[in-house]
C-alpha cells in the first residue's frame, strides 16, 4: 500500500462557524450536559472494561460473558464466554413488552408500493425464512450470499441467517455478475438469495440474470432462492433455483434462535482495499451489537417514539449497522426505501419524510450535494417539521453542503451529526453527541466514549494541533473487525503493520485546537466515489483485463457532486488506437466487471505512465494532472509527464 506523506496532507479548510444544540434538544436528550458527556468519557478511559461491560448489559445474553476483553495484538475477542443471538436481540427481545405491536419497518418501494411490519409480524417472517434456510441445508457457520435490493425480505433474510448462526454476505445489488462471483467464491457461499429483478428509476434491473452469470463461475452454491419482485421473465434452473413464494410462506413461523458464542461471525462484508482483491471484513456477534446499539443512543439520541431513516442500501456497512442491526436492536421504527432519491421526481426523500413523519434522517454528503443542485424548492414543498436530528456519513462533508442541510432541511433547528466510521470499525467512532456537542460544519468533532483516536505521523508520533497526519485508533473497540475472511495475515498487514501498535484507518486527518477531528480523506489507494469505497487497483485490474490495454493507473479526481470521480490513465498495446469508441468500450468494460459505480468518468490514453525508478506508478503526479487538467479526456499523450517525473526523482 502506498501511503502519502502526512506532511503533504494539507487542508485549506478553516471553518470558524459553531453551532451549539438548542436547549429544547438538550433537555430531552439521552446525554444532556457536557458534564455527563465528560463523565462518560472519563469512565470509558479509566475503566474501559467496566464501561463496556455496562454497555453490554443493554442487550440480552443467553449466557453471561466471563471476560470483557482479550487483546492478543492484533486479534481481539470481546465478551468472552458469553452466548447470545443477534436476531433474538433485534426481534424476539421486543415481543415481551409494549413494543410487541410497534412498527419495526416502514418500507417504501420505488414504484410507490409500501409495507408495514410490526415486531410481531417481523418475528414470524424471520421465523419462516429461517426454517426455509434450514430446509435448504443451511446451518450454523455456512455462508449465504444475499444479492437483493432494499426489500423487507432482504432484511428478513439477514436476520434469518443470524437466527440460525449462518453467516450472511450481502453483495450490493449494483455490483456486476463478476463482482458477485468473486465474493461468492471467496466466501464459498452455499446459498444465494436474490430477486427476479429490482427497480431503479423506473427500470427493472435484471438481478437474477446477473446471478445466473455469476453462478456459471462458482461451484460452492447449492441452491438459489429467488424472490419475485418485478415480475420479469427469469430462467429457473431445476434442482438449484427455487421461488421464495413456494418455499418460505409454507414454513412454520417458529424457529428457535440458536445461542452462539459472542465471537461467532455474524457476517462478512466485502470492501475495497489497496489490492485488486476485495477484503472480506469479518464482524462477530456480541461486540458488534453492543457498539451499534450504543451509538443509536449516543449519536442518534433514539427514543422509543422516533421514526428513524438511514438511506443507505443494505449492500454497504451503513445499511447493515443503521438500516438493520442498530435500529432493530434498539427497538426502533425504521424506514427503508428501495429506490433512487430522484424517482419519480427530485423530492422523493422529502415526500417519504413527510409521509412517515421521520424524526431522524441519516444520509450521505453526495446525496446532499445533489439536493443542493436540484434546488431548495423540492424541499420546500414538503412539511419536514417532524425532523429533529440529521446525520451524514461516508465522506467528508463540505461546509457549504453542511450549511445547506442545516438551513434548508433542518430549518436551523436540528443538530447535525457528522459520523466518521468505516466498514472495518462496524459502527460510528467519531461523531457529535447531539445534545451536547457544539458542532462545526465539516468536522466529525470528537471520538465517542471508549474510542481512542489520534492523529499521528508516519512513525506513530504525535503531530501538533492543526497539522495533517494519519488517523489511527489506539485501543480495540467492540465493533471492530476481527479479521479478514480466511486471511489473518492480510488483516495484520493492512491495518496493524503501517504504524506500530495501532489500527491504521487509511484516512488522513487533522485535529484542531479544540480537539475536533477534520477527516481529510483516504491517503492510500482507495477512492471514495459518491460515498462508495473503490480500490484503484480493482479498477486497474478490470481495465488491464481488456485485450487492448497494456497498463492502467486509476486515481481520484475532485468532483463537485460525487466527492471524487474516477480518472483512468491507460496505455494501449502497440498497434491499438486510443479512439473515442475504445474509451467508451473501456468504461463499459469496467462497469461490467465491477459495477456501474466504478465506471471511469475520464479515460485518458497515454504513451507511458509516469513511474519511479523502481517501477512504481507515481499516482500523486497523476492526481495532480487529473485535478488540474481541464482538457482531460482528450488523447494528448503524457510524455511530458514522464519527463516531469524523471526530473522530480532527481531533485
Ligand atoms: C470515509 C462507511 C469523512 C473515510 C461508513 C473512511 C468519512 C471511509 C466519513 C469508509 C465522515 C466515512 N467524514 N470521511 N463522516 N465517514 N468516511 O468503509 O475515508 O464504506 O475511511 O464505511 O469513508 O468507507 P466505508
Amino acid at each position: 500500500m502506498s501511503v502519502n506523506d502526512p506532511a503533504e496532507i494539507t487542508s485549506a479548510l478553516r471553518e470558524e462557524r459553531k453551532f451549539p444544540p438548542s436547549r429544547q434538544f438538550s433537555e430531552r436528550a439521552w446525554i444532556k450536559t457536557l458534564a455527563e458527556y465528560e463523565a462518560l468519557c472519563r469512565r470509558a478511559e479509566q475503566e474501559p472494561d467496566a464501561f463496556w461491560a455496562e454497555c453490554a448489559r443493554e442487550i440480552d445474553w443467553f449466557q453471561p460473558f466471563d471476560r470483557v476483553l482479550e487483546w492478543n495484538f492484533p486479534f481481539v475477542k470481546w465478551f468472552v464466554g458469553g452466548k447470545l443471538n443477534a436476531c433474538h436481540n433485534c426481534v424476539d427481545r421486543h415481543l415481551n413488552g409494549p413494543r410487541r405491536n410497534k412498527v419495526a419497518l416502514l418500507w417504501e418501494g420505488e414504484p410507490g408500493d409500501s409495507r408495514v411490519l410490526t415486531y410481531q409480524m417481523l418475528a414470524e417472517e424471520v421465523g419462516r425464512c429461517a426454517n426455509a434456510l434450514k430446509a435448504l441445508g443451511v446451518g450454523a457457520g455456512d455462508r449465504v450470499a444475499i444479492y437483493m435490493p432494499v426489500l423487507p425480505e432482504a432484511i428478513v433474510a439477514m436476520l434469518a441467517c443470524a437466527r440460525i448462526g449462518a453467516i450472511h454476505s450481502v453483495v450490493f445489488a449494483g455490483f456486476s455478475a463478476d463482482a458477485l462471483a468473486d465474493r461468492i467464491n471467496d466466501a464459498e457461499a452455499k446459498l444465494c438469495i436474490t430477486t427476479d429483478g429490482g427497480w431503479r428509476r423506473g427500470q427493472a434491473v435484471e438481478l437474477k440474470r446477473n446471478v445466473d452469470d455469476a453462478l456459471a463461475r462458482t461451484s460452492s452454491i447449492e441452491k438459489c432462492l429467488v424472490l419475485r419482485r418485478v415480475g420479469n421473465a427469469v430462467a429457473m434452473r431445476p434442482g438449484r433455483d427455487l421461488w421464495w413464494h413456494e418455499v418460505v410462506p409454507g414454513q412454520s413461523p417458529h424457529c428457535e434462535a440458536v445461542a452462539v458464542d459472542a465471537e461467532h461471525t455474524l457476517y462478512t462484508l466485502y470492501t475495497s482495499g489497496t489490492t485488486g482483491k476485495p477484503k472480506g471484513v469479518v464482524h462477530t456477534t456480541g461486540g458488534y451489537l453492543v457498539h451499534t446499539l450504543m451509538t443509536m443512543r449516543w449519536v442518534f439520541d433514539l427514543r422509543d417514539e422516533d421514526v428513524f431513516w438511514c438511506t443507505a442500501d443494505i449492500g454497504w456497512v451503513t445499511g447493515h449497522s443503521y438500516t438493520v442491526y442498530g435500529p432493530l436492536a434498539a427497538g426502533a421504527t425504521l424506514v427503508a426505501y428501495e429506490g433512487a432519491p430522484n424517482y419519480p421526481e427530485n423530492d422523493r426523500f422529502w415526500q417519504i419524510i413527510e409521509k412517515y413523519r421521520v424524526n431522524i434522517f441519516y444520509t450521505a454528503p453526495t446525496a446532499i450535494r445533489n439536493f443542493v443542485k436540484w434546488g431548495d424548492s423540492w424541499v420546500e414543498r414538503h412539511d419536514l417539521s417532524s425532523l429533529r436530528l440529521l446525520g451524514t456519513v461516508g465522506e467528508p462533508i463540505n461546509p457549504e453542503a453542511w450549511m445547506w442541510y442545516h438551513r434548508v432541511v433542518g430549518k436551523e433547528r436540528c443538530p447535525i451529526v457528522d459520523t466518521w466510521w468505516q466498514t472495518e470499525t462496524g459502527a460510528i467512532m467519531i461523531s457529535p453527541m447531539p445534545g451536547v456537542t457544539v458542532t462545526k460544519p465539516g468536522s466529525a468533532t470528537r471520538p465517542l466514549p471508549g474510542v481512542v483516536a489520534e492523529v499521528v505521523d508516519r512513525q506513530g508520533g504525535p503531530v501538533p494541533a492543526n497539522h495533517g497526519g494519519l488517523l489511527v485508533i489506539r485501543r480495540p473497540w467492540p465493533g471492530m473487525l476481527r479479521t479478514l475472511f480466511r486471511d489473518p495475515q492480510r488483516y495484520r498487514d493492512q491495518y496493524f503493520s503501517q504504524i506500530d501498535g495501532v489500527y491504521f484507518t487509511g484516512d488522513g486527518a487533522r485535529r484542531d485546537e479544540d480537539g475536533y477531528f477534520w477527516i481529510m480523506g483516504r491517503v492510500d489507494d482507495v477512492i471514495n466515489v459518491a460515498g462508495h469505497r473503490l480500490g484503484t487497483m480493482e479498477i486497474e485490474s478490470a481495465l488491464v483485463s481488456h485485450p487492448s490495454v497494456a497498463e492502467a493507473a486509476v486515481v481520484g479526481r475532485p468532483d463537485d457532486l460525487k466527492g471524487q470521480a474516477v480518472a483512468a490513465f491507460v496505455t494501449l498495446i502497440s498497434g491499438k488506437q486510443g479512439t473515442d469508441g475504445l474509451r467508451e468500450e473501456l468504461r463499459t468494460h469496467v462497469a461490467k466487471h465491477i459495477g456501474a459505480l466504478a465506471r471511469p468518468d475520464y479515460v485518458r490514453f497515454t504513451e507511458a505512465l509516469p513511474k519511479t525508478r523502481s517501477g512504481k506508478i507515481m499516482r500523486r503526479l497523476l492526481k495532480q494532472v487529473a485535478a488540474g487538467d481541464e482538457t482531460l479526456g482528450d488523447t494528448t499523450t503524457l510524455e511530458d509527464l514522464s519527463v516531469l517525473s524523471r526530473l522530480r526523482e532527481e531533485e
